[in-house]
C-alpha cells in the first residue's frame, strides 16, 4: 500500500476508526495492558508508533507521570488531530506527524509501542529492529496485534478476524483483494514478533481478547 492511500483511507475513518479502537469489548483492557508491558517508570520517555486517534496515550501517560514524556507518531493527519483532542489536557504528550520508519525523535527514549501496525508496515522486522536499536539495551519495545486464534472458538472468531481485515484494510491495497489477506497479514506479524523475540533478553508473549490478540513485550538484549 503507498503512503498516500493509507493516509487518505484513515482519514476518511478517523471518527468511526476512533470509536472501534477505544469502545471495541476487551480492547481498553488490552490497552491498559500493553502500556503496563512498556514497564516504564515515572519520568520516562515513550514513543508510539503508528498512535492512530491516541486510545493508547492516556495508558502511557499514567505510566511515565507528569514528569514523564509521551509521543504519538503516525502519518495521517486527522487521525492526528482526534489523538491532539483525546490528549489535550496533558501538557507532556506529543504527538506528531511523521513515518513510523524513520520516527522523527531523538535520543533517550525508553520505550516503543505499536498495537495493530506492524501489519501496514513494507518490511515489519527492519522496523522493528531500528525500535530496538533506537531504545537501546535494556529498554522496551511491546507489540499488540491481531492475529488468528487456536482456541477452540477460532473458526467463528477467525470468520471475523477475517471480515474485519477486508473491511479495513484500504479498498485500493493489493492486500484487500487477495484471496487470504489475513495470511499475508499474519505473516508480516508473525515476523515481526519474531524479530523483537532474537533481539530481546526476556520476552512477555501474551494473548488477548478471545486469543485473538497476541502481545510481544521485549527488553532488549
Ligand atoms: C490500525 S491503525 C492502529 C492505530 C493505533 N495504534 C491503535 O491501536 O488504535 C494503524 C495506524 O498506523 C498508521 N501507520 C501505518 N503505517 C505508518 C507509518 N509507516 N508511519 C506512521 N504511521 C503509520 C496509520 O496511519 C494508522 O493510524
Amino acid at each position: 500500500m503507498t503512503d498516500e492511500t493509507a493516509q487518505e483511507f484513515y482519514g476518511r475513518w478517523a471518527r468511526l476508526y476512533d470509536l472501534i479502537a477505544r469502545r471495541t469489548p476487551g480492547i481498553p483492557p488490552l490497552r491498559r495492558r500493553a502500556a503496563a508491558a512498556c514497564r516504564l517508570e515515572r519520568g520516562d520517555t515513550v514513543v508510539e508508533m503508528g498512535c492512530g486517534t491516541g486510545a493508547n496515550l492516556p495508558y502511557l501517560r499514567e505510566q511515565v507521570g507528569p514528569d514523564g514524556t509521551v509521543v504519538g507518531v503516525d502519518f495521517t493527519g486527522p487521525v492526528l488531530e482526534r489523538a491532539r483532542e483525546l490528549t489535550a489536557e496533558y501538557d507532556n504528550v506529543h504527538v506528531v506527524r511523521g513515518d513510523a520508519t524513520s520516527p522523527p525523535v531523538g535520543e533517550d527514549v525508553d520505550a516503543v509501542l505499536a498495537t495493530f501496525v506492524v501489519g501496514m508496515l513494507e518490511d515489519p522486522a527492519s522496523a522493528v529492529d531500528d525500535w530496538c536499536d533506537l531504545v537501546g539495551s535494556g529498554g522496551h519495545v511491546v507489540l499488540a496485534n491481531a492475529a488468528r486464534s487456536d482456541a477452540w472458538y477460532a473458526p467463528p472468531v477467525n470468520a471475523v478476524f477475517r471480515a474485519i481485515v477486508v473491511l479495513s484494510t484500504p479498498p485500493t491495497t493489493k492486500l484487500r483483494y487477495e484471496n487470504e489477506p489475513h495470511l499475508r497479514l499474519d505473516r508480516k506479524i508473525d515476523t515481526a514478533h519474531a524479530r523483537l523475540r532474537e533481539r530481546s533478553a526476556a520476552i512477555a508473549d501474551e494473548t488477548h481478547v478471545f486469543g485473538v490478540v497476541r502481545l510481544t513485550g521485549g527488553r532488549i538484549a
